[in-house]
């Protein structure tokens, strides 16, 4: 299959409702693409936490209101921060009966009080095991980088390097929540402690924001990029039934299965966008997902490998963490970014010679994961 298609909103603090930013990001991907809505045959709509939010549900009929006239199966995915990688996937599996899907993720966040926007976050987690406890993601997050840090001698500040890294990419990414934001490294090491050992800088923010993918059976134009991997695995809910917290095994059962699909090892990556919902996840995505040996994420870090003129740069549009982390919206955000700089048109953030780039969205703390591998 290949992505025929991109639309992407600004990701922020918006003022937009979430039909104007699904309008928005839909029409985009649209225009983009050339076709017209006539030629898609189908939607999968990813949504996180409208329910408690806004109290919208049915996704699916609320895109149709804004399609007159196009009465085509829409289907709304759930899977949390993976709801729109999901939802990519699902739509590969469903070309078998179509030519053009489009998956539009979306998710309003912000305007809302902090007690509520985390609680909501947290259903993400095991009700008994996790909320009942009082985890809630940043505190789950922080017990994964206790552990991690611990074991392989990771320190605060190789995480404010990767913190750092993000901001500077945002900050040639206009469409970034943090665009125009100036951070220094002084910035990020002194900031409030949210669970330790993470800090404010340590976070994906709370974002508003929709993107759009157009995906097709047949290629279309010399700028349509292939999907030459697509996985999507799940795994346990809780922290609490994990062996392990410094690695996922969703992500690394997935990256298996979509490096075969796409007859690749991890060397042939040329770029990546993983799930730094935290800075801590960037470092077990790393490792995970065969970048480099377990525990030696913090080499490529030191060294500066994984920066826009780095061997592997990591976050090119400013990651989960820059960028934002507009939970339904993010897998497709992140397929966004690696088909604009596979095109050749990340503008002041382009890598040079690049033709692979894999994008690795995870649902909470790793209970599922979906992987795409895409060639220019
Ligand atoms: N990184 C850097 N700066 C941030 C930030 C972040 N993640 N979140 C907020 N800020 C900044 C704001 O821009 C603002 O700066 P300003 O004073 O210069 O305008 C300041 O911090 C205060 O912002 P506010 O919105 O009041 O922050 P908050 O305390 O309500 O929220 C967090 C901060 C970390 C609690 C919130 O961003 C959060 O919960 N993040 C995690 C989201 C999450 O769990 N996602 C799912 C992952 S699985």
């Amino acid at each position: 299959m290949y992505v025929t298609g991109i639309g992407k909103t600004k990701f922020g603090i918006l003022s937009q409702s979430i039909p104007e930013l699904l309008y928005d990001s839909i029409f985009k991907a649209l225009e983009d693409s050339q076709l017209n809505i006539k030629d898609i045959d189908m939607i999968y709509v990813a949504n996180f936490i409208a329910g408690p939010l806004q109290n919208q549900l049915h996704l699916n009929s609320l895109v149709a209101s804004l399609l007159p006239g196009i009465n085509i199966p829409i289907i709304r995915i759930e899977s949390a921060c993976a709801s729109s990688g999901a939802a990519i996937y699902q739509a590969g599996l469903s070309l078998s009966n179509f030519n053009n899907i489009m998956v539009v993720g979306v998710e309003k966040m912000t305007n809302i009080n902090i007690y509520d926007t985390t609680k909501a976050i947290a259903s993400a987690g095991d009700e008994i095991l996790d909320q009942k406890e009082g985890a809630i993601f940043p505190s789950t997050y922080a017990l994964v980088a206790q552990q991690y840090m611990s074991k392989y001698g990771l320190t605060e500040d190789d995480l404010a390097l990767l913190a750092f890294k993000a901001h500077e990419n945002a900050n040639l990414n206009e469409l970034a929540h943090f665009y125009g934001k100036k951070v220094s490294l002084e910035m990020i090491k002194n900031s409030p402690v949210v669970c330790s050992p993470l800090r404010l800088f340590d976070c994906s923010p709370i974002t508003d924001g929709a993107a759009a993918i157009i995906l097709s059976k047949e290629k279309r134009s010399d700028r349509d990029i292939e999907v030459i991997g697509s996985a999507f695995v799940t795994d346990t809910l809780s922290l609490t039934q994990r062996k392990d917290f410094t690695t996922f095994l969703a992500t690394k059962i997935a990256a298996k299965k979509a490096y075969e699909q796409a007859g690749i090892t991890p060397r042939k990556i040329d770029i990546a966008e993983v799930h730094d919902c935290f800075t801590i996840a960037e470092v077990i995505a790393m490792e995970d997902l065969g970048f480099c040996e377990k525990g030696k994420a913090k080499e490529l870090i030191r060294n500066k490998e994984t920066w826009l003129d780095g061997r592997l740069p990591i976050g090119t549009g400013g990651g989960l963490k820059a960028n934002g982390h507009p939970i339904g919206a993010t897998g497709a955000s992140q397929i966004h970014e690696i088909v604009k700089q596979l095109r050749g048109e990340a503008d002041k953030r382009q890598v040079k010679n690049i033709e692979i780039g894999l994008a690795q969205n995870i649902g909470g703390v790793g209970g599922s994961c979906a992987i795409h591998i895409l060639k220019r």
